[in-house]
């Protein structure tokens, strides 16, 4: 992989040498590698690919969505003692704070269809002493497990299922009698700016294009029900929470549309939606930045949707 992107022990510090090397060798789907003609991708039906830059992302996301993940969580019945399955766990976070949840008494154990985020999730549970967390590496509506799980939860993954509802309907599987199935997911029909913020319109213009050119839900609030419905299970209690800010105020967000706009710049160019130039990466969180403070827009963000259903 000569001239591949480099990835760094000081993003995931708990990271073994052996796994570093594995994760900057293998990096199965990532677009970056893609696009400089580095490593073939093996799964096209998932655009964010698992990268330095996409790992790095999740990170910052995560961080930023976190109180809203706690909060629908809580809400759905995610409870001290309970063993819980967390699907497509990326580099763990979710499985972290639905650790968190439910304490030393319950279990969590995350399944992610790539094994460098895995191994990535792997090693962030051992560094931080979680003994109650484990991953496994595929598809867990696919998967067998020894136990029913009292929860299945989930952030940011339906949107990506060709058959979210057929998916839902497996993972129902996975429950005990009375177990609760809750997901966290986006939904970009909301996003807009007044008076106009030129750039920022661009960035969410690019974003959910790239994501609809992909086959990627972008409209959570309508799909997330219809899943649940469609794996008949009982009609969801739902919860919305939209960012909306002014000036300095929207610099996280700012932040997380942006990364999520560098994730997708491959779509984006291959698409033809947008040039690198006009993205121009390196500079476009402190671009929506500055122009947030300098016009101080109204700024509305993507909105977090959960659904959850109780058997
Ligand atoms: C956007 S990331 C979200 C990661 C994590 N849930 C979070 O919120 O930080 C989506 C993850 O779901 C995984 N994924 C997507 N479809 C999957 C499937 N059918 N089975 C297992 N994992 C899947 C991807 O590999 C990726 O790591």
């Amino acid at each position: 992989m000569t001239g591949g992107p480099s990835f760094q022990l000081a993003l995931y510090p708990g990271l073994t040498a052996k796994a570093q090397i594995q994760t900057s060798r293998t990096c199965p789907i990532c677009y970056g590698c893609r696009a400089k003609g580095d490593i073939a991708m093996d799964n096209p039906a998932y655009p964010l690919g698992h990268s330095e830059h996409e790992l790095e992302r999740l990170n910052t996301q995560a961080r930023y969505v976190e109180p809203a993940t706690r909060r629908f969580f809580r809400e759905a019945g995610v409870k001290v003692g309970m063993r819980v399955l967390d699907v497509g766990s990326g580099a763990g976070d979710v499985a972290f704070l639905a650790a968190d949840l439910v304490g030393d008494a319950g279990e969590v154990i995350g399944a992610d269809q790539v094994a460098t985020a895995v191994a990535i999730a792997t090693q962030r549970a051992k560094a931080k002493g979680l003994l109650n967390v484990s991953f496994r590496v595929g598809d867990p509506s696919e998967l067998e497990f020894d136990r029913p799980f009292d929860a299945v939860v989930g952030r940011y993954v339906l949107l990506f299922q060709a058959d979210a509802a057929g998916m839902v309907r497996k993972l129902a599987k996975h429950l005990s009698s009375g177990g609760v199935i809750v997901f966290h997911e986006p939904d970009w029909s909301g996003v807009r700016s007044f008076p106009p913020a030129p750039t920022y319109d661009a960035c969410c213009r690019w974003v959910v294009e790239a994501f609809r050119r992909a086959g990627t839900d972008t409209n959570a609030a309508i799909n997330l029900y219809r899943a649940f419905l469609g794996a008949g299970l009982p009609a969801p209690q739902m919860q919305m929470q939209t960012f909306i800010g002014f000036g300095a105020a929207c610099t996280d967000w700012l932040k997380v549309a942006a990364d999520l706009a560098g994730t997708l710049l491959p779509k984006i160019e291959q698409f033809g939606i947008a040039t690198t130039a006009e993205v121009d990466v390196a500079t476009l969180a402190q671009r929506l930045r500055d122009e947030a403070i300098a016009s101080s827009p109204m700024i509305v963000g993507r909105s977090e949707i959960a659904a959850w259903s109780q058997l």
